[in-house]
């Protein structure tokens, strides 16, 4: 019997569970009877097709259990094992070396990324495999095989030699999906140049806060890319982020849409022009396995974006193991993540990863809707993608469009789905399951964070039973937990915070310039256990499966993407108009989460539909359109503590129910929350 308070957490945590569940068909119902149906949900099964598992990298769960043991009582030897299947100019002393908060990994080794990604294929006699199979948005196409990616590659990495830059310089990359970008971020880890590729979604603004906080020396970016059948403007926005900027002395400029531009005399260059001449050979040197290899900017819960800094070997090693037992790597698949390089996912999941092991896929530049929702399956089928990964939001659009696309095409080459950025809910995992996969795809909800580099928490899809919902249990060398306050691992459905108890050589190696922050975001809670705190509340079932439930701190996952409230917040709040703001996720049907700001104004009486407009757009060009409030509620005061602490808890309720019904002891002035209240009932 569970005693009365593991009861108690259990129905919270679930009911917590069942608002992810359950808001893509009725997001207003009773959250008791979301959880009965939860529970319900959380018992079918999907075993591994025996098909599957007979040729799988691991066949059942027996052996993943096997297998794990070993790798968790030496996660050393498991990893060090993984490492030397890459190439590596000189091989490691110390396989880690773990300084709370700081991890080492591969000690004294040297390799080169690129050279693992591309010449490594071209020497085994691979070079003529396709390792980007290139579809525009327009419908042009493009197969770019090994050997003229590392040819690509080198004269690229020549080019930014030949501007001058060196080893440990950043490079800021803002490029639509072509295969250009890969090429641009290849070149840099050719020539031990840090890459930080901005999201092409991304304004003007939040370019220029990545140059200054890197302080990089050059920009790849291109004319435009196409979107939607129009042109986004990539050059015109690094224009913008650049007029106040002092360290970017070079500009590369690929030309993808023969959009007009300015190019600036002296400082912007012509990608074409520039590897005209350039050599198709490029030293591939030897850097330090800790040299760092990128920094992506993410969210945090407050201020600006944080710079994930991921170093070589660590990251290489976790992204192309991660990559083979996941995605059950074979050499004749043809692989799609439909990520863009702006995100992790594109970084592990459609360069590093993929790359490291050889692997062909499908580049595509543009939306799923265009000129259709049936434009992803007419590439399924065109290309034959054999392995399949995208997010919940998309599936969840795809869902709203109608069975009518996928029903269309011929999806049998898939064997193998996955899904990334947020919980799965089981409505759209069935979706996925049959219209998809056919019912005979497994399906691999792969969990993890910009900071993990790599999936942490996933099924393998021969050996794990699946449960639509949760991303199973760990991958190999991998310590998660779930623990309560004091560190304590809970009991089996209690609610608690998801820790990895053990260093994995993909994790993040720091904020960039700021240490501080780096230890307190994740380590100072659990500081004497050396555990890694990954922000999310989650719990794990009597199968020890992990079920995600959602951040614990002021992040919203907007469509698998992070953002912290504060970010949207002064982003208002730099509007003329805005005394304060703050801002809350609400449950939304296709984008997980959707985002209201409740907005005071310095003159109340300005309040009307077209200052909401402008300030949605204000936040549109302050951060891009993903961070665009689908809601902006004017108010007269927010709900704060005597501390002046704004109370999003209740300002969350008023979104979800209309009403306020938690503690609101702390409260300043409950008249602010009685006036929000009666708005909400306007
Ligand atoms: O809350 C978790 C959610 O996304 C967060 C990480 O966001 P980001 O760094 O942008 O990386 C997204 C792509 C890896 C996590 O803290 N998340 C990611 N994948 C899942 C997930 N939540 C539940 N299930 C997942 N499969």
């Amino acid at each position: 019997m569970e005693s009365s308070i593991g009861m108690a957490t259990r129905i919270r945590t679930l009911a917590a569970l069942a608002v992810f569940k359950g808001f893509s068909t009725l997001p207003n119902r009773n959250p008791m009877s979301d959880t009965i149906e939860s529970l319900s949900t959380e018992n079918r099964v999907f075993s591994p097709p025996s098909n599957f598992a007979a040729t799988a990298r691991v066949q059942s769960l027996e052996d993943y259990k096997k297998l794990y043991a070993e790798s968790i009582a030496d996660p050393e030897s498991y990893w060090a094992e993984r490492a030397s299947e890459l190439t590596w100019q000189k091989p490691w002393e110390t396989v880690l070396e773990w300084k709370k908060p700081d991890a080492k990994w591969f000690v004294g080794g040297q390799l080169n990324v690129s050279e693992n990604c591309l010449d490594r294929h071209v020497a085994a006699g691979n070079g003529d495999k396709v390792a980007i199979l290139f579809e525009g948005e327009p419908g042009d196409k493009r197969a770019v095989t090994y050997s003229q990616l590392l040819a690509d590659t080198c004269k690229f990495a020549n080019a930014l030699k030949a501007r001058g830059i060196k080893p440990g310089d950043r490079v800021i990359i803002y490029m639509p999906m072509v295969p250009e970008a890969a090429v641009a971020m290849l070149a840099c880890a050719r020539i031990g140049a840090v890459h930080s590729v901005v999201f092409g979604g991304f304004s003007a603004q939040s370019i220029s806060d990545r140059l200054e906080d890197s302080e990089a020396v050059a920009v790849v970016t291109a004319d435009g890319g196409w979107r939607r059948g129009k042109v986004v403007e990539l050059k015109a926005s690094v224009d913008e982020a650049l007029e106040e900027n002092t360290t970017v002395k070079n500009v590369f400029v690929l030309k993808r849409t023969e959009n007009e531009v300015t190019m600036r005399n002296g400082r912007d260059h012509w990608w074409h022009e520039e590897i005209e001449g350039a050599s198709e050979e490029c030293p591939a040197l030897a850097f330090d396995s800790e040299h760092p290899l990128f920094i992506l900017y993410t969210s945090g819960s407050t201020g600006k974006p944080k710079g994930i800094l991921h170093t070589s070997g660590g990251y290489l090693t976790g992204a192309y193991t991660t990559y083979r037992y996941i995605f059950d790597y074979k050499d004749n698949d043809v692989f799609w993540c439909t990520a863009d390089v702006g995100w992790i996912t594109g970084h592990s999941y459609v360069v590093y990863g993929p790359m490291a092991n050889g692997a062909t896929q499908v580049f595509y530049e543009g939306a799923p809707n265009q000129p259709d929702f049936g434009r992803f399956w007419q590439i399924v089928e065109d290309y034959k993608v054999s392995v399949f990964y995208t997010a919940p939001t998309a599936i969840r659009a795809f869902i709203k469009a109608g069975d009518s696309f996928p029903e269309g095409r011929d999806l049998s080459s898939l064997r193998l789905l996955g899904s990334v950025g947020e919980p799965i809910n089981p409505e759209a995992w069935m979706w996925y399951h049959t219209k998809i996969g056919g019912e005979r795809c497994p399906i691999v909800d792969t969990w993890w964070q910009t900071e993990t580099g790599a999936i942490l928490i996933s099924p393998l899809p021969g050996a794990t039973p699946l449960k639509p919902g949760t991303a199973t249990l760990p991958f190999f060398g991998i310590d998660a937990a779930i623990v309560d306050e004091t560190g304590k691992e809970v009991a089996a459905n209690e609610g608690g915070k998801l820790v990895i108890r053990k260093p994995w050589p993909s994790m993040l190696r720091g904020i960039y310039r700021d240490e501080a922050r780096f230890k307190e975001t994740y380590w100072d809670e659990y500081w004497d256990q050396g555990f890694y705190l990954a922000g999310d509340g989650a719990r794990r079932d009597e199968d020890g499966n992990f079920w995600i439930v959602g951040r614990l701190d002021d992040v919203l996952n907007v469509s698998g993407h992070r953002l912290g409230t504060a970010e949207v917040e002064s982003a208002l709040v730099a509007h003329p108009a805005v005394a304060e703001a703050a801002v809350v996720g609400k449950p939304h049907e296709i984008k997980g989460q959707g985002i209201v700001a409740f907005v005071t104004l310095k003159t109340e009486s300005n309040a009307c539909d077209a200052l909401s407009a402008e300030l949605r757009n204000h936040v549109g060009t302050q951060i891009g359109a993903i961070a665009k409030p689908d809601e902006i509620r004017f108010a007269a005061g927010l709900p704060k503590t005597r501390s002046g602490k704004i109370m999003r808890r209740l300002l969350k309720e008023i979104c979800a129910s209309g009403t306020v019904s938690g503690d609101t002891t702390t409260l300043e002035d409950f008249n602010v929350v009685a006036a929000l209240q009666q708005t909400s009932e306007d």
